[in-house]
Formats: structure tokens, sequence, C-alpha cells
């Protein structure tokens, strides 16, 4: 079931962020456009850890911060991670939220569902990019892990990786999760 929105209009998140309204419904809750009010422009915030536990929340923020380090023209920007306590139906409830550049435009998945098959050309020329941003994450030690059509934008002409929720370091760990799911592609015939 879907539960309503966290945050609404004209909410301060982190004093500094107000927030203008939901712009999609993901994984992690609801996805929120608002205003920076110190820099005045338009970011995205979008919900780190589905837990309203305090310390959950703080290791979270710590935890993400260095996503905000990922700087590549195809890639979103994150500007930092937060966390925002406050009464949502009467009880306490705190949130860590990635807040990120503002991307116009509409995702391939939702250009495929208008448009059909893309031509083979439009598709190799969106899919460099995304290797271009790939090799820069792979060469500073991170892999993406969640590439699929929903997960790329097109701006203007110009190609935007977003949702790093699933970015991790290149660790024991990482390798191990890259192979996983490399073999799960394998056995699936991708
Ligand atoms: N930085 C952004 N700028 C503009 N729109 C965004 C941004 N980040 C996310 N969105 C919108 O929110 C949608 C879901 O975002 P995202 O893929 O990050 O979350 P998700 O939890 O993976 O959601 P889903 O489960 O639907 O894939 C995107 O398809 C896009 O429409
Ligand atoms: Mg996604």
């Amino acid at each position: 079931m879907t539960s309503g929105p966290k945050l609404k209009h004209s909410d301060m998140v982190a004093g500094q962020y107000e927030v203008s309204g939901c712009i999609a419904f993901g994984g992690m809750g609801w996805i929120y456009l608002a205003k920076d009010v110190t820099l005045n422009r338009y970011v995205v915030l979008k919900g780190l850890v589905n837990s309203s536990d305090p310390n959950l929340a703080k290791a979270a923020v710590a935890e993400r911060q260095f996503l905000a380090e990922v700087k590549h023209a195809n890639i979103v920007g994150v500007y930092t991670c937060v966390s925002d306590t406050r009464q949502v139906d009467g009880k306490t409830n705190t949130q860590a939220y990635t807040v990120m550049e503002y991307v116009g435009g509409k995702t391939l998945k939702s250009l495929r569902t208008e448009r059909g098959p893309l031509p083979v050309a439009e598709v190799l020329a969106y899919m460099h990019p995304v290797l271009i941003a790939f090799g820069y994450m792979h060469a500073n030690g991170l892999i993406y892990n969640d590439f699929k059509p929903d997960n790329v934008m097109l701006e203007d002409g110009d190609i935007k990786v977003i949702d790093l929720g699933g970015v991790c370091r290149m660790t024991q760990t990482g390798r191990r999760h890259l192979l996983d799911r490399r073999l799960r592609g394998a056995r699936a015939g991708l």
C-alpha cells in the first residue's frame, strides 16, 4: 500500500530546502521537488532508507555522503544527504534524504513507452554517454548496480544517469554484488 507523502508544500527540510510538491513515487517512498532557498535553485529530495529510526537515518546520511563526490556531466549531481525530523500523523518521524540536482525531461523508459522501440542509431547515441559515465564511476572505484531505462533521463538532448541508490564502492562485497548480478543476468539469458 502506498502511504501518503511525509512532506507537504512549503515544509522546510534541514533549514534550506522548501518543498514544492511530489514528483514521483519510488522504492524509497515519495520523491519531492524543493527549492534550495540559500542557493536559489530547484533540487530533488529522495528518501535514503525505509526506516524512521533516527540512528539508522543518521548512519545512512554519513554512509551515503560520498555520493556528493561523484561529479560527471552524465550523472545526476548529488549535493548532499540530510536528515529531517518532524511530526507526521501525530508521531515523531526521522527520515534521511539525498538532495540532488533537478533533471528536466523524461526517462528513456517513458520515451520507449511513447514511441515504441527506438532506432538503433538513437539507442547507441544514448548508450555512449551512459558507458562514459560508468567508466568514470569505475575509475573512481564505484559500481552503479541498477542500470535500466527507468534510471536514465534525457534532458535537452543530454543524457543523465539518475538513481544512485544502488551505487557501491568496489570492495570485495561490491565485486561480489556485481558478479552475482552478472550471473543472474547470464542465467536469465541477458
Ligand atoms: N534528480 C531527478 N530529477 C528529476 N526527476 C527525478 C530525479 N530523480 C528521480 N526523478 C523522478 O523520479 C522517478 C523515480 O526515481 P528513482 O529512479 O531515483 O527512484 P526509484 O526508487 O528507483 O523509483 P522506481 O522504483 O520507480 O525506479 C524517476 O523515474 C524520475 O521520474
Ligand atoms: Mg529507479
